[in-house]
């Protein structure tokens, strides 16, 4: 894809191209490093179990939504939810939160990407020296001041300057070659995590579910993780779809981009967590987990040093895919506005971004982790607001646009293009999107509100 100036509207040359770019967005820190994370502070198993199925009944059906009404209306999200229903400009709204939580998003994101770059360089010359990376690493990168910050600019600079030249037939390119190397290198890792000794206990920490432990924060963490991780609810896919061929079949795409990001999401946790057992770590050790976990899990096998940076390069790459699309929300709509070109609208985007991202950045810093906002720390609370309130309120309104407020038959139209008749699984995504997903996202926010008791 060509993220060039809406006017010459580009698309992508095939379904193919339009699949390994929604897949792109998808895969990211959200798998390597969020998912099990998450899963690691919120009780293991029961937490996966209740995001499989947020994916399958919330995820799923939210995506198709957003590639149809994006390829329907061919404009920025704002333009696209704004417009789709003549005399109902409310529905811009939905766009306009998506920029807001585009920005929060990137203020942690960048943070945690620029720890993944400054690994890189850390694992080679740990590698180069003979000595190996451990706890102390990551505890004296996050918490420092000038280091992280440099590197969050640095990360910053990079997607700035993609978007700004217009260059991402470059970037999915790479992604595309570099996407199956990343995942090989984590097929690797999990052979070495699952054989070593006490393997078992971090496999049955991921798959044996406790039910017991659900609780409705919980459940809303499931919920917000199928959010982020699909890139969904804040407009980054509908502008995907508005680059989306017509003959590409929305509801198989849709299905397969879930899958193979849920199959990257569990094989890094069936990387981490066995490996956590097996050297007697703890498995709510927060986001530091995975810089924690690699560089062990490697150091215990020859060349450790050398995996441990290939790892963090393929997962640096993989996090570009995902920022630059988040960076498109906001620059699609400013340069829609008139009054910005691309490079203007990426360097203010990418200015707002970086000041917003110092006091995520500086939250484990000894200087503001004391501040807290509703007992959260910046870093916190940008993500806690981005992916566990707008992302589910932009997606249970763009439910209700999808099941109620769009006309059936348009919405037919657009998303089955490509069949001579309305396929089975068109009318069974439609029904989810009915009875079932806008209910869903109501529900659990209203319990983790304990407005309801469920
Ligand atoms: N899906 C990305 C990940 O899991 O790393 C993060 C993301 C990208 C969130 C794009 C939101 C978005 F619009």
């Amino acid at each position: 894809m060509s993220v060039s100036a809406p006017k010459s509207r580009d698309a992508f040359a095939s379904t193919l191209g339009a699949f390994a770019a929604t897949l792109g967005s998808a895969i990211g820190l959200g798998n390597i490093w969020k998912f099990p994370y998450l899963t690691g502070s919120n009780g293991g198993a029961a937490f996966v179990l209740v995001y499989l199925l947020a994916i399958a009944f919330v995820g799923i059906p939210i995506l198709v939504v957003e590639l149809t009404i994006g390829r329907k209306m061919r404009a920025s999200a704002v333009r696209a939810y704004g417009t789709v229903i003549p005399g109902q400009r409310f529905w811009a709204g939905v766009g306009v939160a998506g920029v807001t939580a585009a920005f929060l998003i990137m203020a942690f994101y960048t943070d945690v990407a620029g720890w993944v770059f400054a690994y890189v360089f850390k694992s080679f010359g740990a590698f180069l020296c003979g000595t190996a990376l451990d706890g102390r690493t990551f505890g004296a990168l996050a918490g420092g001041t000038w280091e992280p910050l440099l590197w969050q600019a640095a990360v910053l600079a990079l997607t700035t300057g993609i978007i700004a030249a217009g260059i991402s037939k470059g970037i999915e390119k790479v992604t595309k070659t570099l996407m199956p190397l990343l995942f090989i290198l984590l097929i690797v890792c999990d052979i070495r995590a699952l054989t070593l000794p006490g393997a078992g206990a971090g496999v049955a920490y991921l798959f044996r579910p406790d039910l017991s432990k659900l609780t409705a924060a919980i459940v809303l963490y499931a919920l917000g993780l199928a959010f982020f991780k699909l890139s969904l609810g804040m407009g980054t896919m509908t502008t995907y779809g508005s680059y989306l061929p017509d003959e590409t079949r929305i509801v198989p795409t849709a299905t397969r981009v879930a899958l193979a990001d849920t199959a990257v999401s569990l094989l890094a946790g069936l990387a981490i967590f066995p490996a956590v057992f097996a050297f007697g770590g703890k498995p709510a050790g927060g986001p530091g987990l995975l810089f924690n976990t690699i560089p062990l899990i490697f150091s215990r096998m020859p060349l450790g040093g050398l995996f441990t940076s290939m790892f963090f390069v393929l997962t640096a790459i993989a996090t570009i895919g995902a920022m630059v699309s988040i960076l498109e929300v906001p620059v699609a709509w400013i340069i829609e506005q008139g009054h910005l070109g691309r490079r203007g609208a990426a360097l203010l985007t990418g200015g707002l971004m970086f000041a917003l991202g110092i006091p995520a950045t500086l939250s484990q810093n000894p200087l503001l982790a004391e501040v807290k906002i509703f007992g959260k720390n910046f870093f916190d609370l940008f993500d806690f607001m981005s992916s566990n309130v707008l992302l589910p309120l932009g997606g249970l309104a763009i439910a209700i646009l999808g099941g109620w407020a769009l006309s059936r038959k348009d919405f037919a139209a657009e998303m089955n293009k490509g069949y001579a008749s309305e396929p089975w699984h068109g009318r069974l995504v439609f029904g989810i999107l009915k009875f079932l997903t806008p209910f869903l996202i109501l529900v659990i926010l209203l319990s983790s509100l304990g407005v309801i008791n469920i």
